[in-house]
């Protein structure tokens, strides 16, 4: 079905506004101070970047701010882009209240005495190049004098709603991995067992190469790859988990603490996460008949086992995983 026709102006202020809230934005703090150096500033997500060089950036003031001449008049004023663990200091500057809004917040004084708030995204002091009146708001022009960024993740407005940037997951590699009919288990924090798994990385490799470190002893050219086995999420959402099916070289040395299993065993034993259960108990069932699927998370609650059909006589390699 094609899009409804646009409406027509005048427009109702709520369905404006509500339009001008799908685009997403960051949220600042703009701060100035009066002569007698007390600091002044509000919440604002009209900033734009405008210019590089000169640099230059704007931030939209209402007509109705009771710091209108502050920064109007004011000698410079700065601009602090929230990090995403900030939501705090955006409802405290954007307060209607006589509520001090500086209480308790650390800042130092920029170039012209306006505060550069502490923990902040990015920070940006400026002069004021320019004021252009525009309707019920001032844009405020602000020359770039000096900045200061941080690795923290901005804060994110949209739809009336703060939120943060989705991070990716991190990446485990794991490891199913047999010899002689039974499977390796290493020995877990808590006195049971655990399937080999690297602690968390930010790329494929580097995940691959810590699972040979987690299974040091048996050594990484120990292993011949059958194929992937499972990939899915955990329940956080900030890890993704990739397991392969190998095999274990006759003779290999075992990690401290390893036991290799008899697959009717592996239902039974002690193992505290959920998602390792769940592939040992299925990978009892598949050994029978040495047709092994590839579990993947799906939309609903349960995933799904899809089956596999690579042959056995071209092993897969986990390195020929791209992310
Ligand atoms: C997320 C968010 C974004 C805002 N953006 C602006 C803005 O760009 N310009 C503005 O004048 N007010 C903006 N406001 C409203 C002001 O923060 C608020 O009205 C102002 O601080 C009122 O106090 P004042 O009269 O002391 O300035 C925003 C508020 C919020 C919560």
């Amino acid at each position: 079905m094609p899009d409804p026709a646009p409406s027509a102006a005048p427009f109702d202020r709520a369905d404006l506004r509500a339009a001008f809230g799908r685009f997403a934005t960051g949220v600042t703090v703009v701060t100035t101070c009066t002569k007698a150096g007390a600091p002044a500033g509000f919440t604002a997500n009209s900033f734009t970047s405008v210019s590089l060089d000169p640099p230059l950036l704007l931030v939209c003031i209402g007509t109705t701010s009771r710091n209108l001449a502050l920064f109007r008049d004011g000698e410079g004023f700065a601009v602090n882009i929230l990090a995403a663990d900030q939501t705090d200091l955006a409802g405290r500057f954007a307060s209607r209240g006589d509520r001090d809004r500086f209480a308790e917040v650390p800042w130092q004084a920029g170039l012209t005495g306006s505060p550069l708030l502490e923990g902040c995204a990015a920070v940006f002091d400026c002069t004021r190049h320019e004021v252009v009146a525009a309707g019920d708001h001032l844009i405020l022009v602000g020359r770039i004098t000096a900045l200061r960024r941080s690795p923290r993740p901005g804060l994110i407005f949209a739809d009336g709603r703060y939120t943060r940037p989705a991070a990716d997951p991190a990446l485990r590699a794991g490891a199913i991995l047999h010899r002689a009919g039974k499977v390796l288990l290493l020995a877990g924090r808590d006195g049971g067992y655990r399937l080999p798994l690297s602690a968390p990385q930010d790329s494929t490799g580097a995940a691959i190469a810590a699972l040979e470190t987690d299974l040091a002893g048996a050594g990484p050219a120990r292993v011949a790859w059958d194929s992937p086995y499972a990939i899915f999420d955990s329940a956080d959402g900030l890890t993704r988990n990739f397991f392969f099916h190998g095999e274990l070289a006759a003779g290999s040395d075992l990690p401290e603490g390893a036991v290799m299993v008899a697959p009717e065993a592996l239902p039974t034993l002690a193992v505290a996460d959920p998602g390792a259960r769940a592939m040992l108990r299925r990978y009892a069932e598949e050994i029978g008949a040495r047709r092994f699927g590839l579990y993947v998370d799906t939309a609903g609650p349960h995933g799904a086992v899809l089956p596999l059909t690579v042959p056995r006589s071209a092993p897969f390699q986990p390195e020929d995983i791209v992310q």
